[in-house]
């Protein structure tokens, strides 16, 4: 499909976060266990990584598993694991050949070294491409990032190398996942909830929203295209008056 033909238009979104949910219910409809779900959901990555490219998004950060999805059960939680291995052996390659960089973003240290490996191996591939980003975030949550970025400058402050008044909001951004990358402008979550789960807290301080009932291993480009649409018919005010409209009458 060209997307030129059914996007209106305008820029961005730059970077797109998605809470990629669904893949439970997805499965318990056709009768399947949430297995058979995530590996539905898995399939959808592909096409939706070279859809974003197309469509002149810079990064594209997906939530693959969060710091509290340990609490379910066991053997979920191995074929969670065993498909992020397998995605990262067979589709780095790929995904240089493409130019995306691809990075996983959250805590490690609770992974199996072999998962480590095929993380930090995922990673080196990619390194160099430079036409877009794909994150992961893997053992990732919102509140864990922000703490982590806390210990850091309080190390700095103890080992006496930063003075406590130079911590801004400037300087904790850069020490939180994602900093490097745009801002995240659209953050969609599928399946229908509208909660945030402790993904990307501080950095979707001014990201715009876009929920849709679509179960994430139906979400295609059709449900892209929707979200993307959706963006760029918002008005992004960051707290002030929209460029064309109650600013002229002030
Ligand atoms: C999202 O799908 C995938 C992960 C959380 C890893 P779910 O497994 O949460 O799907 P539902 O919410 O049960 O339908
Ligand atoms: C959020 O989905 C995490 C991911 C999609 C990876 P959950 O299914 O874990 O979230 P809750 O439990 O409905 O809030
Ligand atoms: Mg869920």
């Amino acid at each position: 499909m060209d997307s030129a033909e059914v996007l209106p238009p305008g820029e961005g979104p730059r970077h797109i976060a998605i809470i990629m949910d669904g893949n439970g219910r997805w499965a318990a409809r056709r009768g399947l266990l949430p297995s058979a779900g995530h590996k539905a959901g898995v399939e959808r990555i592909r096409d939706l990584v070279s859809a974003c490219g197309d469509r002149g998004v810079e990064a594209l950060t997906l939530f693959a598993f969060s710091s509290e999805n340990w609490q379910r059960p066991p053997k979920e939680v191995e074929l969670l694991m065993s498909l992020f291995h397998s995605y990262l052996r067979k589709e780095a390659a790929r995904m240089c050949e493409e130019g995306i960089r691809l990075r996983v973003v959250g805590r490690r240290d609770r992974f199996s070294a072999r998962l480590q490996r095929a993380i930090a191996e995922a990673e080196g591939i990619t390194r160099e491409c430079s036409r877009g980003n794909l994150v992961i975030a893997a053992d990732y949550g919102g509140r864990w990032d922000i703490a982590n970025a806390a210990r850091a400058l309080a190390e700095e402050v103890a080992a006496g190398v930063r003075a406590p008044d130079s911590i801004t909001e400037g300087v904790l951004t850069d020490y939180l996942q994602l900093a490097d990358l745009p801002p995240v402008d659209l953050l969609i979550r599928s399946s229908g909830e509208q909660r945030i789960s402790n993904f990307i807290l501080w950095q979707a301080a001014y990201s715009e929203f876009y929920f849709t009932d679509a179960l994430w291993p139906d979400f295609d480009e059709r449900e892209l295209d929707a979200a993307i649409t959706a963006y760029r018919r918002r008005d992004r005010r960051y707290g002030g008056r929209s460029s064309d409209g109650l600013a002229a009458q002030a």
